[in-house]
């Protein structure tokens, strides 16, 4: 049978380079796999957590469903979707929790942060893995490539179906297994992990003139131009290397064990390679905002697909406890 990968991104905010190099440009990678299939969505279940403003929703979705398609998601190759559009998954969501213990949710590290950052600890935000276990369960998914954040919402995806298939005796759910990137942990412009929450993000949409600024915003530390540098401790080599080939990196890596290079040229070569690289997508991005109705129907077409098979999957899950 062919493998069936399957990945979501809130639509809480604008796409950055962390979302990009961690999930999205594998999400497109995986396309040319032969022996596969894709299921993309645009978590917005998952979003009302935290985005709980009707005309940010509405924008941040149509933004990220703009921003796939710009990045090469190819409707033909991926069944792409709005995760709302399937309202099968909350209903499965409810027969998860009932074979979950709190113990298991009370552990996720990321329901921990978000709390621990002032986000208000809301029933749905405690839930937040089991919707995220319905949304892999219910299309039977193999592989859920994302970045580092998110393994252990898999380990808790991979917990529940366990718990479901022993307690209703079936073998309804398929156990799925995590893919990270090459790089599942990038770094934001203060050198922790970068994400919306911290504040520390370079954003594709950004113009050069944005991306200028953030970039040179960046923390370095304070060696002086003439000293030699640890490109290893550097965030601007850092995400200088997400771009780089191998023989670029390593060419910036000698000129910083040399001395004589300040970290504001390091920045320059780091613009530069941002605003190549996304030169094509910006473009893209551009064209797909003058049709709306493309892209709604892109996540129509997708979610009619996803839907059938939902549905297919709940009526097996709820046959199994009783309840068809
Ligand atoms: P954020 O942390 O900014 O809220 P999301 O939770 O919407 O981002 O993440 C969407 C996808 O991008 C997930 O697969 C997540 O693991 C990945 N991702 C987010 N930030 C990073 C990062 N800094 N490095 C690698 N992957 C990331
Ligand atoms: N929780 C994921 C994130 O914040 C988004 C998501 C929701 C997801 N459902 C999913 C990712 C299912 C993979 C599979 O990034």
């Amino acid at each position: 049978m062919a493998t069936r990968f399957l990945s979501g991104v809130q639509p809480s905010g604008n796409l950055h380079l962390g979302n990009y190099f961690g999930a999205i440009r594998q999400h497109i990678a995986l396309q040319e796999m032969p022996d596969s299939e894709r299921f993309y969505f645009i978590a917005d279940y998952h979003a009302l957590t935290t985005v709980q403003n009707a005309d940010e929703m509405r924008l941040n979705t149509r933004n990220v469903a703009v921003d796939y398609l710009a990045l090469g998601l190819d409707p033909a190759k991926s069944t792409f979707f709005r995760q709302s559009d399937v309202p099968e998954v909350t209903e499965l969501t409810w027969l998860l929790t009932t074979v979950t213990g709190m113990g298991l949710l009370e552990r996720a590290v990321s329901y921990k942060d978000k709390v621990a950052k002032g986000l208000k600890p809301s029933v749905g935000l405690f839930a937040y893995p089991a919707l995220m276990a319905a949304d892999i369960l219910i299309y039977k998914s193999n592989v859920v490539p994302v970045g580092q954040d998110q393994v252990q919402h898999i380990e808790m995806t991979q917990d529940m179906a366990g718990y479901f298939n022993q307690t209703f005796k079936t073998a309804v759910f398929v156990r799925p297994e995590p893919k990270l990137s090459a790089t599942p942990k990038v770094p934001g412009t203060d050198g922790e992990k970068m994400s919306k929450s911290y504040g520390n993000t370079i954003d594709l949409q950004m113009s050069e003139k944005e991306l200028k600024k953030v970039i040179m915003s960046i923390k370095t530390d304070s060696t002086p131009v003439e000293q030699p540098k640890n490109p290893e401790a550097c965030t601007v080599f850092a995400l200088y290397s997400l771009f780089a080939t191998d023989e670029e990196a390593e060419a910036l890596a000698a000129r910083y064990k040399a001395g004589g290079m300040g970290y504001g040229e390091a920045k320059k070569m780091l613009l530069d390679k941002i605003v190549a690289h996304f030169a094509p997508y910006r473009q893209k991005r551009a064209e797909l905002l003058q049709r709306p109705e493309h892209v709604d129907e892109v996540l129509k077409q997708g979610a009619a697909k996803a839907r059938a098979i939902a549905r297919q999957t709940l009526d097996e899950a709820k046959r199994a406890c009783g309840l068809l």
